[in-house]
Order: structure tokens, then sequence, then C-alpha cells
């Protein structure tokens, strides 16, 4: 097995190996591939590793810069860490995380930090800090390791690439959009892909009790899809000239 950095040509492989380790996982909302994707796009992966066995890849590790609210700099975060399924188990999980680790340090990385089970990060010297925290997921499967003395304290955030919508969420938003444009349907407020809209502000509430889409908000997370979402509302109000699209606008 090789582990390298990863080429132009690799990244299609990388989006099965992604995708094939994340299937199963009840934990996953299946869009690691899209991180990817995004931190290669937005020139944010600081280092993007792949394993290889007789010229096929059957493994990748990310790592992308972070934001700490101290003003803590050089800080990155671990993953997503992928292996093909029937390669699990013969560590090469653990050979591309050390692999990756040295290299971020040798780049004068200061440290990382990674959500993700305890129980397997723990070997790598990752551990729970109660100061230093990423408000998006439970304290108990974020994890952190310093390569210097000083340990950050503060909020984390990682990079915009990984605030992904769910292809559930996306239809969610599909939904709205033609039931309100076509039949004038009212939310349903007891679906969670609704439910997570609104608290991502995707959907808001207006004072005449109507929800709202805001494309500006859904731009946050998918510029692409928020276009598209903007012209199909645009075309709609066009073409049916129906009154319940105001309901659907900025
Ligand atoms: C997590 C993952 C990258 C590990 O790679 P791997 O090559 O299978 O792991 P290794 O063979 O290096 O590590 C083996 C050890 O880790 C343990 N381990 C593997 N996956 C684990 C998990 N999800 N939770 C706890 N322990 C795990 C094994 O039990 C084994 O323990 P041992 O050393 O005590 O025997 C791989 O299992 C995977 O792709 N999983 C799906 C995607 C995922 O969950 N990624 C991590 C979150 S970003």
């Amino acid at each position: 097995m090789i582990i390298r950095i990863e080429k132009p040509s690799d990244s299609e492989a990388i989006t099965e190996v992604t995708k094939a380790a994340f299937e199963d996982h009840s934990f996953s909302q299946q869009t690691e591939h899209f991180i990817i994707r995004d931190l290669r796009t937005a020139g944010a992966l600081t280092i993007s590793l792949v394993a290889e066995v007789d010229g096929r890849i059957i493994g990748h590790l990310a790592f992308s810069p972070v934001t700490i609210s101290d003003g803590t700099t050089n800080w990155h975060a671990l993953g997503p860490v992928s292996v093909l399924p029937d390669y699990q188990g013969r560590r090469i999980g653990t050979a591309m995380i050390n692999h990756g680790l040295a290299l971020l340090k040798s780049m004068e990385g200061e440290g990382c930090v990674i959500v993700g089970l305890p129980t397997y990060f723990r070997r790598f010297g990752f551990k729970n800090h109660p100061l230093l925290l990423h408000e998006e997921v439970p304290q108990e499967v974020f994890s952190a390791k310093s390569f210097v003395r000083r340990m950050p304290f503060g909020k984390v955030e990682f990079h915009q690439a990984f605030k992904q919508l769910s292809l559930i969420e996306k239809d969610a938003i599909t939904d709205v959009i033609i039931d309100y444009a076509i039949a004038g349907i009212k939310l349903d407020l007891a679906n969670p892909a609704v439910e997570s809209l609104i608290s991502k502000k995707i959907l808001t509430q207006m004072p005449d009790g109507k929800f709202v889409m805001r494309p500006s908000a859904l731009a946050e997370y998918d510029s692409y899809f928020a276009k598209v979402s903007q012209f199909v509302v645009a075309e709609m109000s066009r073409v049916h000239k129906n009154p319940l699209l105001a309901a659907v606008s900025h």
C-alpha cells in the first residue's frame, strides 16, 4: 500500500471511496463527498491523502483549515476519513491518519480537531477539551490534539464546505417551492426536514404567520441550489401569475 497526496485524476475515485465508506452510517447524511468536492473547489484542502493498493484508491483523508474564536491560527480539521468497507480493519485508516498528522505538523500546523468517535481517535492523541467547543455537534464527539504547548479555547468553526444540506432537506425545499407555487399547500411543520430548514433560517416565519423561503440563507449552504430555486420560483411566478408565490420570496 502507498499513501500519497491526491492528484487531479483521483477526484472521482475519492468520491466513490467516500460514498461507500459512509453509505450505511446512520450518523452520516451522506454528504461527505460533497464536502470534499467543495473544499477542493474552494482551495481549502490543506492536505488530501489517498491510500492506494495495486493502483486502486481504497482510502482517503482530508484536512481543512478551521477558525477559532480566541484568534488562534494554523489549526485544522481532520476528516472526512474513509476506507472502502472491504479494506476496513487493516490499519489503513491508522496509517493515513498518522501520515496526515505528521505532514500537517511539518507544514507548521499547530493543531487539529476532529468530529468523530472518541474511542477511535483517542489512539492518535485526540482528547475532549471542555473549553474548546463546536456548537453544532455534541461535545463528547468533538476532540482536539495540539502540536504545540498551548491549547486554544473558544468556538471552533469548520470551513463553509461542511455546511451541506442533506438530500432530504433539498427534497423538502423542492416540495416547498412546488407546493406553494402550484397548490398553495401549507408547510408540514411536523416534517423534521422542514424543522431543520427553519432552524437554518432558510425558511422563516413572517409576522402574518406565513413561512417564506430565503434564497440568501439557502445560498450560504448551497449557492447553486439557491440560484436554481430562485430561478424556478421566478419562472413559475411569470408563467402562472399565482399570487401564492408571494409566499416564496427573498
Ligand atoms: C473509521 C475508518 C476510517 C477507520 O479505518 P480502518 O482502516 O478501518 O481502521 P484501522 O484498521 O486503522 O483501525 C482499526 C482499529 O480501529 C477500530 N475502529 C475502526 N473503526 C472504528 C469506529 N468507527 N469506532 C471505533 N473503533 C473503530 C477497530 O476496531 C480497530 O481497533 P483495534 O486497533 O483496537 O483492533 C473506517 O472504518 C471507515 O472508513 N469508516 C467509515 C467512515 C467513518 O466513520 N469515518 C470516520 C468519521 S470522519
